[in-house]
């Protein structure tokens, strides 16, 4: 059942922090679905303007709401990822979206505020909450390539006043995509959860996000390699980290390059080692699997996993 984000975030607030998934095709979406059911997690499922402009979105909200059918014990809310104005409105308007996230972080503070409070103006009034983003991240976001500039916690408070935005996005060193840090075997990262921590003492009870918390596992990086892949070594953030962020006050936490390393780990050794086939079903299979997998793996550690009854009570769904 597609519920809004903000309930999920009033079940999860202190407690666990819920995976929030980027998707673009079928596979990923069965996968997707299968992964929270067997660790029976809610989930947040995320398109990014990206996605939607992929094939078509239409495609992507009907495969959502065909799962809705297939999956019926399912809880999740839809949401826009990374959504400029013009996008973030479209949403709104369809009516579909649990919530979008409209990304002014590249903007000074004042312009920042003054689009994301027309975008919350217009998602309030059809009950759609807002996450919006304050500080950079590192790496890319779709077409904004920036440097990182750590989220500053007065600033984050007044700017939740201001803009009465429902989640914030903080920048705390982590970055988008797979080359997050440079691979150091033992290296401690520093990712900067004190300020994670003072948002929460200054807003108590306000959910925040966490982009780029993709962990690039060492041994996938290896195993895309040893089946003909190039990627440089890298690494991403421990998941350990990921377990402690729910008690701080994150509620989500956004995870996508670690699903497109499963799919081509997945489909590079099946090539490799079944030259012969050319059934894209063949390949199509074992992916949904290792992608169900890896979501389970990423539930367990958020502390989301096991907690779908929960949830459904306090939704009063059960
Ligand atoms: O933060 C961005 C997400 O990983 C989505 O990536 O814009 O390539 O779909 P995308
Ligand atoms: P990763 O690139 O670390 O998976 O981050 C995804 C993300 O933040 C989507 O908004
Ligand atoms: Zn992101």
């Amino acid at each position: 059942m597609i519920v809004t984000t903000a309930q999920l975030f009033k079940a999860a607030y202190g407690k666990f922090a819920i995976g929030a998934y980027n998707i673009n095709n079928l596979e990923q979406t069965v996968g997707l679905f299968r992964g929270n059911l067997e660790s029976q997690a809610p989930f947040i499922i995320q398109l990014s303007k990206g996605a939607r402009k992929y094939s078509d979105k239409r495609f992507l909200e009907g495969m959502i709401r065909a799962a809705d059918q297939v999956f019926p014990e399912a809880v999740f809310a839809v949401h826009l990822d990374h959504g400029d104005e013009e996008t973030c409105m479209d949403c709104i308007a369809s009516g579909f979206y649990s919530s979008v996230m409209i990304d002014a972080s590249h903007e000074p503070f004042e312009k920042n505020i003054e689009i994301t409070g027309r975008v919350v103006k217009a998602a309030h009034a059809k009950g759609i909450s807002v996450e919006a983003e304050l500080g950079q991240l590192g790496g890319v976001e779709e077409d904004i390539v920036g440097s990182v500039k750590l989220t500053e916690p007065k600033q984050a408070a007044e700017f939740i006043r201001r803009t009465g935005c429902d989640s914030l996005a903080v920048a705390i060193g982590t970055s988008h995509g797979a080359f997050k840090f440079k691979a150091e075997p033992g290296k401690k990262l520093g990712l900067h959860f004190e300020v994670v921590q003072e948002i929460q003492r200054l807003v108590p009870g306000y959910p925040m996000v966490l982009h780029g918390s993709s962990s690039v596992p060492r041994a996938e990086v290896e195993r895309i390699n040893a089946a003909g892949g190039k990627l440089k070594d890298a690494s991403g953030v421990p998941e350990e980290d990921l377990a402690k962020a729910g008690a701080m006050g994150v509620c989500k936490v956004n995870i996508d390059t670690d699903g497109r390393l499963v799919w081509t780990r997945v489909h590079r050794e099946f090539f490799r080692d079944f030259p012969e086939k050319f059934d894209l079903r063949d390949v199509g299979k074992p992916f949904m699997e290792e992608y169900a997998k890896m979501i389970a793996g990423k539930n367990a550690m958020l502390g989301s996993a096991g907690k779908l009854g929960m949830v459904k009570k306090a939704l009063g769904l059960a």
